[in-house]
C-alpha cells in the first residue's frame, strides 16, 4: 500500500528503527526491493534521484513506482531523492510522488533556507512531505579530510533550519559519504546524538552503502529513521550478472533479468534486517 513518508517515519522515530530508502533504476530493482519488504513484513521507501533521471526518466518510473507501491502488501513510500531545483520537486509532486527531497546543502545557509521553505510551501498544497539536507555529504572516493569538523552538520543550525523551513525530515552529514567507500567510514555519533536531542525530528542518513554494522546500529538508535542505499544495489547486481555470465555459455536475457531481481532482493533483505524494520507491519 502507498503511504506517506511522514507517517512511516513517525513510527520509526517512536520505535527507534530505520526504514531503508532504496534507489531503484529499473523494473527489476522495484520488484526485487518490494518483494524483500513483503517477505520480511517491513515498510520500505523506493526513491529516484535527479542525477539518475538520464538512465531512469522520472515520468516513466513514476507509474511503475506508484503501481508497485499500491499493489504491495506492505507500506511503500515513493520519494524523490536529491531534487536539485524547485522545478524538479514540482515535477515529482505532479507525477504523484508522496515526498521530495530538496538538496540545497551546497548553498549558503540562508539560501538553502529560502528555497527549502518555498519547496515546503508548494509541497503543503500538494499534500507532499519534504526532506532537506544540511552539511556536506561528500563522495566516498574523494580525498576530503574526514576529520574536518566543518563538514559535519551543526546542532544549532539544524534547529534553526527546521524551525525556518517546516520540513518533515532532515538529512545530516556526520562523516557519511555517497558511493563506494575505499575504507569503512567512522561516523560522528556524538554529533548525531546532539542533533537528535536538540531537534527531536526524524533524521536521514545518506550514503548508506559500506557503513559498518556498528555505526548503522548507533545511528538507528539515535534518531536516524531513513537510510539511503544506492551503491550497494548496483554492486550486488553487477556481481550477480558477472557470475551468471561466467557460468553460462549461452546467457539468456530473461534469466539475467531474474538475476537482477534476485540480487536486488538480497541486498535489500540484508539492509532491512540491519535497520531493524523487519516485522514492523
Ligand atoms: P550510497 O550510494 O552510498 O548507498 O548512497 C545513496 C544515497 O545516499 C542516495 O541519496
Amino acid at each position: 500500500m502507498l503511504v506517506s513518508l511522514k507517517e512511516m517515519l513517525k513510527d520509526a522515530y517512536t520505535n527507534k528503527y530505520a526504514i531503508g530508502a532504496f534507489n531503484c533504476l529499473s523494473l527489476e530493482n522495484v520488484v526485487g526491493a518490494i518483494s524483500a519488504a513483503e517477505e520480511l513484513h517491513s515498510p520500505i521507501i523506493i526513491q529516484l534521484a535527479e542525477v539518475q533521471f538520464p538512465c531512469a526518466p522520472i515520468a516513466l518510473m513514476a507509474p511503475l513506482y506508484l503501481n508497485a507501491a499500491k499493489a504491495a502488501s506492505v507500506p511503500v513510500a515513493v520519494h524523490l531523492d536529491h531534487g536539485q531545483s524547485i522545478e524538479t520537486c514540482i515535477q515529482a509532486m505532479r507525477l504523484g510522488f508522496g515526498s521530495v527531497m530538496y538538496d540545497g546543502a551546497s548553498l549558503p545557509f540562508a539560501e538553502n533556507v529560502r528555497i527549502t521553505r518555498e519547496v515546503v510551501r508548494i509541497a503543503n498544497a500538494f499534500g507532499v512531505d519534504v526532506e532537506a539536507e544540511l552539511g556536506k555529504v561528500g563522495n566516498a572516493d574523494s580525498s576530503e579530510n574526514k576529520k574536518n569538523p566543518d563538514v559535519y552538520t551543526g546542532v544549532q543550525e539544524s534547529l534553526l533550519f527546521i524551525q525556518r523551513t517546516g520540513i518533515d525530515a532532515l538529512a545530516i552529514a556526520i562523516g557519511n559519504k555517497h558511493g563506494h567507500y575505499i575504507a569503512t567510514p567512522h561516523l560522528n555519533i556524538e554529533r548525531l546524538t546532539e542533533i537528535h536531542e536538540a531537534c527531536e525530528m526524524p533524521l536521514v542518513l545518506h550514503g548508506g552503502s559500506g557503513t559498518s554494522e556498528e555505526d548503522f546500529k548507533s545511528c538507528i538508535h539515535n534518531g536516524i529513521c531513513k537510510i539511503n542505499v544506492a551503491t550497494a544495489i548496483q554492486l550486488g547486481v553487477t556481481d550477480h550478472i558477472r557470475q551468471y555470465l561466467q557460468s553460462n555459455a549461452n546467457p539468456d536475457y530473461i534469466e539475467m533479468k531474474e538475476e537482477i531481481v534476485k540480487a536486488t532482493k538480497e541486498v535489500v533483505t540484508y539492509h532491512i534486517r540491519l535497520f531493524e524494520s523487519e516485522g514492523r507491519v
